[in-house]
């Protein structure tokens, strides 16, 4: 007879709860274990995964469940795989919103808990406070970011179901009335709008600087006040690639606040220097390792873009090694923005599996494209980090870290897939050119977002960007015939191909769209 030993596909209580399904330590990722003749002895073959055998951890065993009989009651059972589904090599993917539970007191213990991003032992109990699948997405995805590292400090990784609520939610743990934020202005418009249409009317102030280039350090100091909780920055940014010198930055918030002294089990809102934030979406981990730099408390991605990397989910992350700050994020995870869910976990850590290849061909592509639009006669100036053009280029090479883990390591340099550049002419000509060029492409496909497989083409000044006074966009460094290209996986000879071909062609009237 075949037992129907404890689930570890659907539900979130087992009788042979292996310890390291999910193992914090997350080099261990996770393995299969033997399972010894006593514990198949031991087990009771029921539905519902319940045993009789005793768990290791905080767990008991809650009793076991009736032996189905009645259609109806069979119907709404779970019957779970057999124990071999555990080896599977795919990250499992845990769907159900509530977990079986020893008793009351198991119940109590886990409402009780402080927030935090990982469950231990004792389990799971709401998916909205945390779910398996979830929770390996972000093991993962911390991994990346280097905070799996005793050595180096530990931190956790939190997932969210936008990148825009990864982003707000990191805003909100910290951020009360009366408080300040110092943000670039090249910032994304999502971030933008909340600083400005929903922080401010919460009573939090915002200072817009030039955090870009050498400068950009000190611009930050000088909006700096007593009442700063958060510095937010965003490298590299949208559209122009400029990149922020985040060491000189931690120096400066060093230099006013002192040091950070976070003490686990206090409250965010306890310590006295701001908060540096970082949303690093352009370059992902395989470039930037934020958290490697001292004085960088929280790193933001959008993982709808590069970490994903298929165009296929929304998704965010928010990954530090400041408990008392994951601990005030948790808790606005739990009540107001929502865990990525399931589904879009398991697709977030398939995309995190070909991140380092993916990462190294973008690059590979991006530097050939660029290359070529510098060239070309209707194009007036191109950024791309990569280029001697690019006015950070010489904070470049030591920034795209190119997937390296040490300075011995062999690598190829490169620097990202976002290029963006700006068509000859001035008003309604660079206009009506940039537009002629986005609709002539036939291998690059016109449609907004980045970091995907495939390469993707817009025009802010005809698109996404219509609804902002010229003036204004012109201010945040949105010329009229700026175009911005997300390189993808494609041959680059096509991609070079298809860019010259509708840039050559710009100037014929009508697009054969
Ligand atoms: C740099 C950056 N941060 C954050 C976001 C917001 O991410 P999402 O669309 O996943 O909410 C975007 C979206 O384009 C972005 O480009």
């Amino acid at each position: 007879m075949r037992l129907i030993l404890p689930s570890f596909l659907f539900l979130g209580v087992t009788a042979f709860q292996a310890p390291n399904a999910f193992h914090r330590d997350s080099s261990t990722l996770r393995v299969a274990r033997d399972i010894s003749a006593e514990e198949v002895e031991a087990a009771q073959p029921t539905v519902n995964g319940n045993s009789a055998g005793s768990t290791a951890g905080l767990r008991k065993e809650p009793p076991a469940h009736a032996k189905p009989k009645a259609f109806a009651t069979k119907c709404a059972s779970l019957y779970s795989p057999n124990v071999g589904a555990e080896r599977g090599l795919a990250t499992p993917v845990y769907f159900g919103s509530t977990f079986l539970l020893d008793d009351a007191a198991h119940g109590a213990r886990l409402h009780e808990k402080r927030e935090a991003p990982y469950t231990d032992d004792d389990g799971f109990v709401y998916s909205r406070w945390g779910s398996p699948t979830n929770e390996a997405a972000a093991l993962q995805l911390a991994a990346l970011e280097g905070v799996d590292d005793p050595e180096k400090g530990l931190g956790m990784c939190l997932l969210f179901n936008s990148g825009m609520s990864a982003i707000t939610s990191a805003l909100q743990a910290v951020l009360r009335a009366g408080d300040h934020v110092v943000a670039p202005y090249t910032v994304y418009g999502g971030t933008y709008e909340f600083l400005t249409e929903f922080a401010d009317q919460w009573g939090i102030e915002v200072t817009f600087v030039d955090g870009a280039g050498p400068e950009g350090p000190e611009n930050y100091r000088k909006a700096l006040k007593e009442n700063t909780r958060v510095v937010y920055t965003e490298t590299p940014a949208n559209p122009t690639m400029r990149l922020t010198d985040l060491e000189g930055v931690a120096r400066v918030v060093d230099e006013f606040f002192g040091k950070a002294d976070d003490k686990p089990g206090t409250s965010q809102h306890d310590r006295k220097r701001a908060y540096v934030m970082v949303d690093g979406t352009f370059a992902t981990p395989y470039h930037q390792r934020v958290l490697d730099i001292p004085g960088i408390d929280v790193s933001i991605h959008s993982a709808t873009k590069y970490l994903g990397g298929h165009s296929d989910i929304l998704a965010g992350s928010v990954t530090s090694r400041c408990e008392p700050f994951l601990h005030g994020c948790s808790k606005v995870q739990k009540i107001i923005t929502v865990p990525l869910n399931p589904m879009d976990s398991f697709l977030l850590a398939r995309g995190l599996k070909t991140l380092d290849v993916r990462m190294q061909r973008h690059g590979e592509n991006a530097i050939r494209v660029a290359r070529m639009l510098d060239e070309h006669p209707m194009v007036a100036k191109t950024f791309y980090p990569g280029l001697d053009s690019h006015p950070d280029r010489d904070l470049a090479d030591g920034i795209f870290r190119s997937g390296r883990d040490s300075d011995d390591d062999e690598y190829i340099q490169t620097y990202g897939g976002m290029i963006s550049f700006i068509t000859v002419g001035e008003g309604n000509d660079a206009l009506r050119r940039a537009r002629n060029v986005c609709e002539r492409l036939r291998v690059i496909n016109l449609a907004v977002s980045l970091g995907g497989v495939e390469s993707l083409c817009e025009h802010p000044a005809s698109m996404t960007h219509t609804m902002i006074s010229r003036e204004q966009r012109i201010a945040g460094g949105l010329h009229d015939g700026l175009i911005r290209v997300s390189i993808g996986l494609e041959k680059a000879v096509d991609l070079v191909q298809d860019l010259k071909n509708a840039l050559d062609r710009c100037d014929e009237t009508g697009c054969d769209a």
